[in-house]
C-alpha cells in the first residue's frame, strides 16, 4: 500500500467561491486536487476544459489529479499536461491503444492512471499495470457528483491489490464515486490509497474541517 490520500473533487465546488473553496481544502490537508473533465460523450454530463486545470494551477501548490471521462483522449491529454496536470486518468473504455497513450502521457512528464467504469472487470489491466502509476476504480457510474457508492466497488479494491501484489507492483490506488466519512475507514482498509470526495467535502457546511477529518479516517 501507498500513504493515504485526501483528493476532493470540484465538481462539487461552488465556481463563484472557488478560490476561497481551495483555500479552505488546503487548510484541512488535502492531498491533491481532482479535476473532472466530462464530454458529453462518453459520459451524459459537460464539465470543464484545459482552462481550469490553468486556473487552479494558477491558485494552488496542490498537484492536479485530472479525471478525463471523454471521448479520444489522447486528442487531448498533451493540452492537460500543458495545463499543469500532475497525474491524468484516461478511461480504459475510451481509447483503443492504452498502452501508446500511458507511454504518451508519462513522456510528457506526467503520472499516468488508467480508470475503470464500475462494469469493467480489474482483470483487464493484467497487461498494463507495470507500466501505471494510479488506477482509478470508479465507485459510481461516472458522470455526476453526489451519486451512492455500489457496494461490490470495495470487492473490487481488494482484488486489484491482490493482483498487483501477485505481479510486485504497486500503483496508487484511486476511488471515485460516494465516498465519506461512513466508508472512507473500511476502503482504507480493503486498500484504497486516494480517496476521491466532491460531495462530502464541498457539501459539508465545514470544509476544511470535513477534509481534516476524512484524513484522520484514512490515515487511522
Ligand atoms: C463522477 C466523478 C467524481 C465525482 C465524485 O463522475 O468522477 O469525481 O466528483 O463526487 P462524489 O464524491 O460526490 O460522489
Ligand atoms: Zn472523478
Amino acid at each position: 500500500m501507498n500513504a493515504a490520500m485526501l483528493a476532493p473533487s470540484i465538481l462539487s465546488a461552488d465556481l463563484t467561491r472557488l478560490r476561497d473553496q481551495i483555500i479552505a481544502v488546503e487548510k484541512g490537508g488535502a492531498d491533491l486536487l481532482h479535476v473532472d473533465i466530462m464530454d458529453g460523450h462518453f459520459v451524459p454530463n459537460m464539465t470543464f476544459g484545459p482552462n481550469i486545470v490553468r486556473a487552479l494551477k494558477s491558485i494552488s501548490n496542490l498537484p492536479l489529479d485530472v479525471h478525463l471521462m471523454i471521448e479520444r483522449p489522447e486528442n487531448y491529454v498533451d493540452e492537460f499536461i500543458e495545463a499543469g496536470a500532475s497525474i491524468v486518468s484516461v478511461h480504459y473504455e475510451a481509447t483503443v491503444h492504452l498502452h501508446r497513450l500511458v507511454q504518451r502521457i508519462r513522456s510528457k512528464g506526467a503520472k499516468a492512471g488508467v480508470a475503470l467504469n464500475p462494469a469493467t472487470p480489474v482483470s483487464v489491466l493484467e497487461e498494463i499495470l507495470p507500466d501505471l502509476d494510479m488506477v482509478l476504480l470508479m465507485s459510481v457510474n461516472p458522470g455526476f457528483g453526489g451519486q451512492k457508492f455500489i457496494p461490490a466497488s470495495a470487492a473490487k479494491v481488494e482484488k486489484l491489490r491482490a493482483m498487483c501484489d501477485r505481479l510486485g507492483v504497486n500503483p496508487l490506488i484511486e476511488m471515485d464515486g460516494g465516498i465519506g466519512v461512513d466508508n472512507a475507514k473500511d476502503l482504507r482498509r480493503a486498500g484504497v490509497d486516494v480517496f476521491v470526495a466532491g460531495n462530502a467535502v464541498f457539501g459539508a457546511p465545514q470544509i476544511a474541517a470535513t477534509v481534516d477529518l476524512l484524513r484522520t479516517l484514512i490515515q487511522a
